[in-house]
C-alpha cells in the first residue's frame, strides 16, 4: 500500500509517494510560473496545476512500481487563491493568488465592517480570498455573475481528482468567510463579502476522507477504483502535519516563497486586532497561529535572477560563518507586506549602497532583511503573550546554514534542522491521506522528525543584530513616505 502527498506550491508542484510505514518511496517535481500582469498582481492558470500533477504522477508511475498499489491521496496548496468556477465546473479566469494585493481597498472595506474580524478571527488582508471576490464583482462584473463555486487551489485539485467540490477547514480559514472558532462557513461573513453559501464547497477536516479518485483517473493512473482522497490542507497546516506540530509549544519557521513563523494551538485564541493569523489546523480540535512575510526566498530568488546567479551560489559566497550586519539594508517588500504592516503598496528597497557594494553585500542584505522581517512576526507573537524560543526550520531556504545562523541570532531563538528528508507540505499531505484511508489518529501518524542539527544564536553578534533590527524598523516609515511622494 502507498500514499500520495501533493504540494501545490507557488513555483511548482511536488508529488511524494509514501509507504504504508510512512517511509518515502520517491518524489517528482514540476515547475510553473506566476503571471504579474500589473504591479501587485499575481495569477496562475489552474490548467498548469493539473498538467503539473499529471506529469508528476506519470513520472512516479514510471519510476516506482509501488505506485500501482496507491490507497490514498492528500493535497496541500498555497492558500487564499480564488479559483472561480461556472456552473459547468469550468474555470472563469486565472486564479488570483495569495501574494496578489490588488484588492487592498476591498480588504479595508471588509475589515472595517462590524463583526468581521471577531468572527473570522483575523484582520482581512488583501491576500485573503473574500476581498478578491469583491474586487472581481467591482472590476469584472461579467465574471462575477458567472460564479457558481469558489475553490481554493488545493480544493481545485480535489475537484480534479474526485469530481466533487470539497475544501478542508485549515485552508478555508484563510478566506475570511469561515467562522474560525466554529470551523464552519459563516452566513454573516458571506453576506459581508456579498457571497452565498451555495458558492462554497462542502467542508471537511483535512484528515477526513473527502471522496474517491474518479474512475477515469483511476483507470488512466493504473490504480484501483477505491483510492481515498483526504480533505487535504493549506500548505502551512500541511507542513505542520509533516513535522508533527500539533500542540502548544510546537512551532516552526518556514523559509519558502513566503516566510512563516507558525505555532500550533490546542484552543482557538484569535488575536484579531494583530497581524498574527489564527486558522483551523488540518486535524479536528486544533488551530494554529502564524506570522507571514510575503517575500522570503522570493527575495533571494529575485536577486539571483537579476544577477544571473542562483540562490545556492549567492548564499554559498557568504561562507558559513555569520558576519556582523552589513552597511546595506534591504526591505523585503517586493510584493507588499502582511505581518506586521498589512501594507499592499509598499515595495522593496536597498538602502546604503556604495560604489564598493557588490553582489555578496547585496545577498547579505537580502538575507538580513528577510531575517528582520521574520523578527517582526516574532515580535507580533510576543505582543500576543507567546514566546517562541525553539523552532524547527523547514523550506528551501533552510538549506543555507548561513541564513539559519543569521535568523537564530536576529530572533534570539534556537533553530532545529531535521535530518535529511521530507518535512514539508507534501509529507503532511501524504500523512493526511494515511489518516483518511486508515482512520489512524494524529498521534500515531503526525510524528516529529529526528533532529540533525541545532543552530544557536551567535551570542557575540546578537547586540549588533538587535541594533540593525532597530534600523530596519525605523526604515519602514521612511521608505513608505518616500515611495508615497514618488508616486505623486
Ligand atoms: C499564508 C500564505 C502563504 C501561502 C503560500 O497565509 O499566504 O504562506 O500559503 O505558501
Amino acid at each position: 500500500m502507498c500514499y500520495l502527498g501533493i504540494d501545490l506550491g507557488t513555483s511548482g508542484l511536488r508529488a511524494l509517494l509514501l509507504s504504508e510505514g510512512g517511509k518515502v518511496i520517491g518524489a517528482a517535481e514540476q515547475s510553473y510560473t506566476s503571471q504579474h500582469p500589473q504591479s501587485g498582481w499575481s495569477e496562475q492558470d489552474p490548467a498548469k496545476w493539473t498538467e503539473a500533477l499529471d506529469a508528476a504522477v506519470h513520472e512516479l508511475r514510471e519510476r516506482f512500481p509501488a505506485f500501482a498499489d496507491l490507497k490514498g491521496i492528500g493535497v496541500a496548496g498555497h492558500m487564499h487563491g480564488a479559483t472561480l468556477l461556472d456552473e459547468t465546473g469550468a474555470v472563469i479566469r486565472p486564479c488570483i493568488l495569495w501574494n496578489d494585493t490588488r484588492s487592498h481597498a476591498e480588504a479595508r472595506q471588509l475589515d472595517e465592517m462590524r463583526g468581521v474580524r471577531s468572527l473570522s478571527g483575523n484582520i482581512v488582508f488583501p491576500g485573503f480570498t473574500a476581498p478578491k471576490l469583491l474586487w472581481v464583482k467591482r472590476h469584472e462584473p461579467e465574471n462575477f455573475a458567472r460564479i457558481a463555486k469558489v475553490l481554493l487551489p488545493a480544493a481545485y485539485l480535489n475537484f480534479y481528482l474526485t469530481g466533487d467540490m470539497i475544501a478542508d477547514r485549515s485552508d478555508s480559514a484563510g478566506t475570511s468567510w469561515l467562522d474560525v472558532a466554529a470551523r464552519d462557513w459563516s452566513k454573516s461573513l458571506l453576506d459581508a463579502g456579498e457571497m452565498r453559501l451555495d458558492q462554497m464547497p462542502r467542508l471537511v477536516d483535512g484528515s477526513q476522507a473527502a471522496g474517491t479518485l474518479s474512475p477515469a483517473l483511476a483507470r488512466s493512473w493504473g490504480v484501483s477504483a477505491d483510492v481515498t482522497v483526504a480533505g487535504g490542507a493549506g500548505d502551512n497546516a500541511a507542513a505542520a502535519c509533516g513535522i508533527g506540530a500539533l500542540n502548544d509549544g510546537d512551532a516552526f519557521l518556514s523559509l519558502g516563497t513566503s516566510g512563516v513563523l507558525l505555532a500550533a494551538r490546542t484552543t482557538c485564541r484569535p488575536d484579531p486586532d494583530s497581524a498574527l493569523h489564527t486558522f483551523c489546523h488540518a486535524v479536528p480540535d486544533r488551530w494554529y497561529q502564524m506570522g507571514v512575510m510575503l517575500s522570503a526566498t522570493d527575495s533571494l530568488n529575485w536577486l539571483a535572477s537579476i544577477t544571473g546567479s542562483t540562490a545556492p551560489a549567492l548564499t554559498g559566497a557568504l561562507g558559513d560563518d555569520l558576519r556582523p550586519p552589513g552597511n546595506t539594508l534591504f526591505l523585503p517588500y517586493l510584493s507588499g507586506e502582511r505581518t506586521p504592516h498589512n501594507d499592499a503598496d509598499i515595495r522593496g528597497s536597498f538602502l546604503g549602497l556604495g560604489v564598493g557594494t557588490g553582489v555578496t553585500d547585496m545577498t547579505q542584505a537580502v538575507l538580513e532583511g528577510v531575517a528582520f522581517g521574520l523578527r517582526d512576526s516574532l515580535e507580533a507573537f510576543k505582543a500576543n503573550g507567546s514566546s517562541l524560543s525553539r523552532l524547527l526550520a523547514i523550506g528551501g531556504g533552510a538549506q543555507s546554514t548561513y541564513w539559519l545562523k543569521l535568523i537564530a541570532t536576529a530572533l534570539n531563538v534556537t533553530l532545529e534542522r531535521p535530518q535529511d528528508g521530507e518535512f514539508g507540505a507534501a509529507m503532511g499531505a501524504a500523512r493526511l491521506a494515511v489518516m483518511a484511508h486508515t482512520g489512524a489518529v494524529s498521534e500515531d501518524v503526525l510524528t516529529k522528525p529526528e533532529i540533525a542539527e541545532i543552530i544557536q544564536p551567535v551570542s557575540e553578534l546578537k547586540d549588533q543584530h538587535d541594533a540593525a533590527y532597530e534600523t530596519f524598523k525605523a526604515a519602514y516609515p521612511m521608505v513608505k513616505a518616500a515611495q508615497r511622494s514618488n508616486k505623486k
